[in-house]
């Protein structure tokens, strides 16, 4: 039996790894296939969580995510058996946070209510834009009017109680997109009223389309100067709205935080499961983490023959603990909790990055309090050099 988690309730994140076509964008986990196997994947989840589970103690289940590629193409038959399994075992908490993410044009298989119906309380979908020309230029798959469509459907369901919450993605910096252009599109997002928001910024990712895109000329790349204005206007639009920024890109009314996110950011315990999924867990020496294949060939062989399906497992050692904590909670409005950290990597260690944030302080866009060390707001676009100033 490993050692006891830091927390009283278990963390799952389940990934599903297809999608009906590639946005040019992006490196996720995720494969497109002509035919997907969704009851042999269903099969696969439940053996990987059963091998998972032998050593591990069962408590309440606080918080589900079922990301991707593109759980709402699963069906809501699959996400039902995985909730039942989970309530099997540890027990699916009541008023706990159970999130499927939803692409507007991938919703033939079954609707949002239908994944309403097996448990889902929570839905976030990838809106990115509501133009169709810069939709196109994306490469995703739906237009305009059903980005519309999907979140008129969040609305009626959040307004009929069947929702506990709901949220939508939108992609910022984008060519073709300036400050009006993403202006108009969160006007368009916020008629409907969703009390969650994520705004990522487009980021060039190595071996994508884009990437070689833009390496060949044929595409010009995200301006960073654009998007450092646009991460500076957006929360004084959205707070207009009710909608406060509690991390970087994330926005929500209050009692309305991810909390499975917030496990993440404030380095938590989370099981996860399934192609190039990653789990961090308490070891027997401080906390581990593991990844799984990306290749979901690769994943159901290893399934098919009993073993685990991962391709890294490691120690999280005291220093490298710390400087995740830094790069993730610094990234919350809240900032860094001292006294939380002080409990995961002791008094001594905590101490003294409190010592050199005050330090820094005095000429840096850092606050510290007993309790907090926080970034303040303004510099966020400058996140990356101030993780590294705290982390030396
Ligand atoms: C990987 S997707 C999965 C959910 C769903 N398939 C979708 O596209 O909305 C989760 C989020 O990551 C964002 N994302 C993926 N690649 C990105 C990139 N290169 N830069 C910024 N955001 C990205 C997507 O736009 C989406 O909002
Ligand atoms: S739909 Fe989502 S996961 Fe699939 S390729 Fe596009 S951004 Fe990636």
């Amino acid at each position: 039996m490993s050692r006891a988690p830091k927390q009283e309730n278990w963390s799952v994140y389940i990934h599903f790894p297809w999608c009906l076509k590639r946005c040019a964008y992006c490196d996720f986990a995720t494969a497109v296939a002509a035919e997907i196997p969704r009851q042999q994947y269903l099969d696969g989840i439940l053996r990987e969580l059963q091998m998972r589970t032998v050593d591990l103690e069962p408590r309440p289940i606080s918080t589900v995510f079922f990301g991707g590629g593109t759980p709402s193409l699963w069906g809501a038959q699959p996400i039902g058996a995985v909730l039942d399994w989970l309530d099997r075992w540890g027990g699916l908490q009541q008023g706990g946070e159970f999130t499927i993410e939803a692409n507007p044009g991938a919703l033939e298989h079954a609707p949002l209510a239908d994944y309403v119906a097996v448990g889902i309380n929570r839905i976030s979908v990838g809106i990115q834009a509501l133009d169709d020309r810069r939709l196109q230029r994306l490469d995703r798959l739906h237009d305009a009017a059903t980005a519309r469509a999907s979140l008129a459907e969040l609305q009626r369901l959040l307004g009929q109680g069947q929702l506990q919450s709901a949220s939508a993605d939108l992609l910022f910096g984008a060519p073709g997109q300036g400050m009006a252009e993403l202006k108009s599109d969160l006007d368009g997002v916020l008629a409907y009223d969703l009390p969650h928001l994520s705004l990522y910024s487009l980021t060039v990712e190595e071996g994508t389309p884009l990437a070689k895109r833009v390496v060949k000329g044929l595409q010009s790349p995200p301006d960073d100067d654009l998007q450092a204005d646009m991460l500076e206007q957006v929360p004084l639009w959205l707070a207009e709205r009710g909608l406060h920024r509690y991390e970087v890109s994330n926005f929500a009314r209050d009692q309305h935080q991810s909390r499975h996110n917030l496990c993440y950011w404030h380095g938590g315990h989370w099981l996860a499961a399934g192609v190039g999924a990653h789990g961090h867990l308490p070891g027997l020496r401080g906390d581990l983490r593991y990844g799984n294949h990306r290749d979901h060939r690769r994943w159901f062989a290893a399934i098919e023959t009993g073993q685990l399906p991962e391709v890294f497992r490691e120690d999280i050692d005291g220093p490298t603990l710390l400087t995740e904590r830094i790069l993730t909670e610094l990234r919350l409005s809240e900032g860094i909790d001292l006294e939380r950290l002080a409990r995961d990597v002791g008094p001594v260690a905590a101490g003294k990055l409190r010592q050199r944030g005050l330090r820094l302080a005095a000429h840096a866009p850092l606050t510290v309090t007993a309790r907090h060390l926080r970034l303040m707001p303004h510099a966020f676009a400058q996140l990356d050099h101030w993780v590294r100033q705290l982390a030396q």
